[in-house]
């Protein structure tokens, strides 16, 4: 997706230091070895709605090319992952869907009960609502690329905790190294806090966009509330709308290398209100 180049880009930094499990600093995630189960083995379909069926394609560019298929073996691979507690009880990885190639990612927090079914991250009410919000600033799901912070679905829908959360943690820096995405919109706190490094939730941080490292990569974190939270609050939902309405200004922007923090996102690193728990 070609887009204009719009503006100048005066964004806040926040470097992402990945969590000590996963990297040392400036350093691409540590990918986990492969699981018990071999990386062939794959517990449940791996869908990438990219991934062409019928007669072959014209050829792409050779880093096209090399992209998808990284991607598409790094989905293999991450298919039969036993690294938490989770995988006792999905009944498939839910990977990631959309363009491979994608100028704009967004991240969730987890599967849920659909999503665990047909293996398609935002699949329930909050992912129409997001198709609906994607609609309005000219855009399909195809066009973009949508994952979660948490591959596997936990039982009734419980909030990730933080040792599935790490665990997860390499496969997530992973597939946005992989996509090279311009623009990563975080939806709702679990995404936010995951990919900023901070403990800052998203009532504070919505809509304001701010540099970010992930392993090597430089990209544009925008942090947004969480659809299904929009889905009940209507005041939730009018911010989201404004907030969304801006993607298109950010996509143009030129990409730019990393600045220090600024202040009054560090200003921002605070006690949070109750509220800020969960989705909110
Ligand atoms: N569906 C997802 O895939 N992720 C969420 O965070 C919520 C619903």
């Amino acid at each position: 997706m070609d887009q204009a180049v719009a503006a100048a880009v005066p964004v806040a930094a926040a470097d992402r230091t990945p969590s000590p499990a996963t990297a040392a600093a400036g350093q691409s995630p540590a990918l986990p070895p492969p699981d018990a189960a071999g990386s062939t083995v794959l517990s449940g379909p791996v869908r990438l709605s990219t991934v062409p069926f019928g007669p072959a394609p014209p050829a792409a560019p050779e880093d096209a090319r090399t992209q998808l298929t990284e991607l598409e073996a790094f989905a293999r691979q991450v298919a039969g992952c036993t690294r938490c507690r989770l995988h006792e009880g999905r009944t498939q990885v839910v990977f990631g869907v959309g363009d491979p190639h994608a100028d704009l990612m967004f991240i969730g927090e987890a599967p849920g009960f659909h999503e665990d079914k047909q293996g398609y991250p935002f699949v329930g009410q909050a992912g129409k609502l997001l198709d609906k919000l994607l609609a309005g600033i000219g855009l399909e799901r195809s066009q973009v690329y949508i994952a979660n912070v948490i591959k596997c679905r936990p039982p009734g829908n419980r909030d990730p905790v933080p040792d599935e959360k790490e665990a997860c943690e390499p496969y997530l820096f992973r597939q946005v190294e992989l996509i090279r995405p311009k623009v990563i919109a975080t939806l709702g706190n679990h995404a936010t806090k995951q990919l900023s490094g901070k403990e800052t939730g998203i009532t504070r941080v919505h809509g304001q966009e701010q540099q970010i490292h992930v392993g090597s990569f430089d990209v544009l974190l925008y942090p947004l509330y969480h659809p299904a939270a929009a889905l009940y609050t209507p005041a939730m939902l009018t911010v989201l709308e404004q907030d969304f309405a801006r993607l298109p200004e950010l996509l143009g922007r030129p990409v730019a290398a990393a600045e220090p923090a600024a202040p009054q996102l560090a200003a921002a690193v605070a006690a949070e209100p109750a509220v800020q728990l969960g989705l909110f």
